[in-house]
């Protein structure tokens, strides 16, 4: 059983995510971050998220928000941080070499059973955990933005992480009502990213050959594919659009092969089309900090709406 600490390096917009959703499980959350000022202004973010989220009936969890902000601290000394903690995630930014030095320097401090977890998005594990001491317990455990939201976590371990490792860490995620997956091995892209950028080469393809326009393209996802793939996977698709996958298989194989036999190569993403497609989003959405963040703030609404209905729709 998990002792109910957890501590959180790096108090970005990740960070301050992973905060609300562990105090919404009850969780006490020790944030961590080079600055004082930026844990300030961490706090001020999160104790206004949560508030907003309260008085929408969208707050996390069965306590109060005052009683999840009392769950939060802040602190700039490591050692402090993560003592008493069983679970460590770490959400400071992108960069391998960074990254690499927090988890040595945690390696000397910790000891052999807390979990050492990476909300990288996409740096191996291979590349990040190899040569740690405490690499048993160490794992990536890769959200999606915004996490108190969109509640799919990948779990990708390390070739040498402890099975035991990967167990707890997708317990956790299972305990604070986030929807962890795992990955039997590493894999450039993981399994998220290697989706959507699957679904955005396609997008490029079609736009950049003049099938389709890109606010048009867009639609299809939004007002089409995108309806089903808020409730079923792409295997489950199959299993519904025929008498089931074999059926689906038998029907279907041919054709499928025929269209992905027409797929393009890997494009450049650059020249004519970036124009086209920037043109085309800058007219409907100008690049704006304003603009931007406002509609940043209607998608996470969206996000949250239909994070309600999939609760009400529960299946299974
Ligand atoms: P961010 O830039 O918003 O936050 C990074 C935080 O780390 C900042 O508060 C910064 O002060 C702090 N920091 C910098 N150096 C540090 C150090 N030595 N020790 C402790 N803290 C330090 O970045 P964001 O977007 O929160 O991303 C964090 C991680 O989460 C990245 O690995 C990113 O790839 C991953 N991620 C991001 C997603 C996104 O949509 N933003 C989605 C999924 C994963």
């Amino acid at each position: 059983m998990e002792s109910s600490q957890v501590a959180i390096i790096g108090s970005g917009l990740i960070g301050c995510s992973w905060a609300m959703v562990f105090a919404a499980g009850g969780f006490k959350v020790k944030l961590y971050d080079i600055a004082q000022q930026q844990l300030t202004s961490a706090l001020e973010n999160i104790r206004k998220q949560m508030k907003e989220a309260e008085k929408s009936g969208f707050l996390k969890g069965a306590l109060s928000a005052e009683q999840q902000l009392a769950l939060i601290s802040v602190c700039t000394d490591l050692k402090a941080a993560v003592e008493g903690a069983t679970f460590i995630q770490e959400c400071t930014p992108e960069n391998l070499e960074l990254k690499k030095k927090i988890f040595g320097q945690l390696d000397l401090i910790v000891d052999d059973s807390v979990i050492l977890s990476s909300s990288t998005s996409c740096l191996l594990p291979s590349k990040l955990f190899t040569g740690l001491k405490h690499v048993k317990q160490c794992i990536v455990s890769h959200p999606v933005n915004p996490p108190y939201f969109v509640p799919l976590v990948e779990i990708v371990p390390h070739p040498e992480t402890d099975p035991s490792t990967t167990e707890r860490t997708y317990a956790l995620m299972k305990k604070i009502g986030q929807s962890p997956v795992k990955l039997n091995r590493e894999i450039e892209g993981f399994v998220l990213n290697r989706l959507q950028y699957a679904v955005i080469s396609e997008a490029w393809r079609l736009v950049g050959e003049g099938v389709i326009s890109p606010t048009d393209l867009d639609l299809v996802m939004s007002d089409g594919l995108g309806m089903r793939y808020a409730f079923i996977g792409p295997l489950e698709t199959m299993h519904l659009n025929a008498e089931g996958v074999s059926n689906y298989c038998e029907r279907y194989a041919e054709g499928m092969r025929l269209v992905l036999n027409t797929f393009g190569p890997v494009p450049e993403f650059s020249g004519e089309t970036v124009q086209k497609v920037n043109q085309a989003l800058s007219e409907k959405i100008p690049v704006v900090p304003k603009v931007l963040d406002a509609r940043r703030k209607w998608r996470d609404e969206c996000l949250t709406g239909l994070a309600k209905l999939k609760t009400q729709m529960k299946s299974d």
